[in-house]
């Protein structure tokens, strides 16, 4: 039996845009136990960003409770959500998001320094990690000269590089061909078997036959 990294309980999410208020998450309960590798899957608009966002502390929620580890999530202020964030959870995704003016060994050692890293810390681990995806030659390039299924496994080492306990991953194959899927699942797989929790939102059948439980949600209400 596995410990539980991630309990979920009775989460509710309003998103209010002028006089509109839109429930995007109805009493959501979720349980995640670590070293698991899961796929959240559900029709657009369905909620899985949402949920996602709040599983990575990147938002608040209404009302529920959100245990990772033994933290009360809601008992964090944002500064220490963002540190907390910054410690445990590591996020890919669709579109990489690296940035273009950076080389790849730059833009993996970036999160380093937010966490307060010195420089010759940052390149040790910057590089350690990019040899994990396989990518340590191409530490001088730019993401420009490099393929869609290279820029995700940057995006990968980048989310890697502050040792989370955590893989996020919004659709990460979304912008790539089967073959690049192909190679991110496996390395998502290798990840896992290395203990990695890993949770993938995806519409892909495809991507879904990778993981050990799927989760389905549908208009903001876990059907699993
Ligand atoms: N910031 C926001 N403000 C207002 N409404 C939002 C906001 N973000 C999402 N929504 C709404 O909440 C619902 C769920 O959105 P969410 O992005 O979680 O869906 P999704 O399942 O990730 O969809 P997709 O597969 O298209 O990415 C949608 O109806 C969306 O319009
Ligand atoms: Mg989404």
């Amino acid at each position: 039996m596995n410990d539980v990294l991630i309990e979920m309980h009775n989460i509710n999410k309003t998103y209010c845009t002028g006089e509109v208020e839109f429930k995007a998450l109805h009493d959501v309960d979720l349980r995640v136990e670590q070293g698991e590798m899961l796929a959240i899957m559900g029709p657009s608009g369905s909620g899985k960003s949402t949920l996602m966002h709040i599983m990575g502390l990147l938002d608040s929620f209404d009302s529920g409770s959100y245990i990772f580890l033994d933290q009360d999530i809601k008992r964090l202020n944002s500064n220490q959500a963002a540190y907390f964030r910054n410690q445990n959870i590591g996020f890919v995704f669709q579109s990489f998001n690296l940035l273009p003016r950076l080389n790849i060994l730059d833009n993996v050692a970036l999160p380093l320094i937010y966490a307060g890293e010195k420089r010759s810390v940052r390149f040790e681990k910057a590089y350690h990690v990019l040899e994990q995806v396989g990518l340590a030659d191409w530490r001088d390039h730019r993401p420009s000269e490099i393929s869609g299924g290279q820029k995700q496994r940057v995006a990968i080492a980048r989310a890697l590089v502050c040792e989370p306990i955590l893989l996020l991953a919004d659709e990460p194959t979304g912008n790539l061909d089967s073959q690049a899927t192909k190679e991110i699942m496996e390395l998502f797989q290798t990840l896992n078997q290395q203990n990695m929790t890993v949770v993938i939102i995806t519409h892909e059948k495809e991507v879904a036959k990778y993981v050990n439980r799927i989760i389905k949600i549908i208009d903001g209400r876990v059907k699993s």
